[in-house]
């Protein structure tokens, strides 16, 4: 599927915006049972753990991981949110925000295996939207430009990195595969493949599809690449 064509899919998914229309936006396989969250508890940890060359141990990022913390309990809120329990999920939350400085409305979608490095600052707005395997660094926001009720917060696709301080403004579409560098002021679309720099961001494409950007961050990788 195209850049232009995965935008449009993630658009059309996210059009949506009022409190109670939030539910056309979760996609599927994001409302489990109880066993099926477990599982994704437990593949959070295994996120956190492979994402970060720190991390020792799973019991390490199970009790010194801000980020997961915060989403461990993100998962938890928005099932009260969307269980009619809003006030206990927006206390729940900024509970959350408190401890680990990391805020994430009870609203928002989460994606599979997100992880938040660091933390510190990050905020995730009530309409916002994240696929799976995205990485945020700290101080990072997906945030809004107006005040309005509805869709106001941006919707980011599969494997999207967010580095640390930039800002995502809007109910913007970001494809899969996006790296916003850090410090970025995102306020247009971004298409899949592509790197957001800059204030307002400029978009350039790598050389590098992203696969082969992820074996040359791996050492070993990069000897094997070369012989
Ligand atoms: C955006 C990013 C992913 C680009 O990585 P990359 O593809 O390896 O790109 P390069 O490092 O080769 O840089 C390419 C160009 O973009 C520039 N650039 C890189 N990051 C930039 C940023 N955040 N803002 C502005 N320009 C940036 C480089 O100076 C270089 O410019 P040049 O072509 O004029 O020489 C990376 O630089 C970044 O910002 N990652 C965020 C990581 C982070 O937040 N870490 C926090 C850890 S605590």
């Amino acid at each position: 599927m195209s850049g232009v064509t995965d935008l449009r899919a993630l658009r059309a998914q996210t059009v949506a915006g009022d409190d109670d229309e939030r539910e056309h936006v979760m996609p599927p396989g994001h409302r489990p049972g109880l066993r099926h969250l477990v599982e994704i508890l437990l593949e959070d940890l295994d996120a956190a753990h492979a994402h970060d060359p720190a991390a020792r141990t799973r019991l390490e990022v199970a009790l010194a991981y801000p980020g997961v913390h915060a989403l461990w309990v993100h998962r938890l809120s928005h099932r009260m949110w969307h269980a009619g329990l809003r006030l206990p999920a927006r206390l729940l939350s900024q509970v959350t925000r408190w401890l680990t400085g990391i805020e994430i409305h009870p609203g928002a979608v989460i994606g599979r295996r997100l992880f938040i490095d660091h933390g510190m600052g990050v905020v995730i707005g009530q309409t916002a939207v994240i696929g799976d395997d995205c990485v945020l660094f700290h101080g990072s926001t997906l945030g809004g430009r107006s005040m309005t009720r509805g869709k106001r917060h941006p919707t980011l696709g599969n494997r999207v990195m967010v580095g640390a301080g930039a800002k995502v403004l809007g109910p913007l579409t970001i494809g899969d595969d996006v790296q916003i560098g850090a410090n970025a002021v995102v306020v247009k679309d971004v298409p899949a493949g592509a790197v957001a720099l800059g204030v307002p961001a400029h978009i350039r494409f790598p050389h590098q599809p992203p696969a082969e950007r992820e074996k040359l961050q791996d050492p070993a990788l990069i000897i094997e690449y070369m012989i």
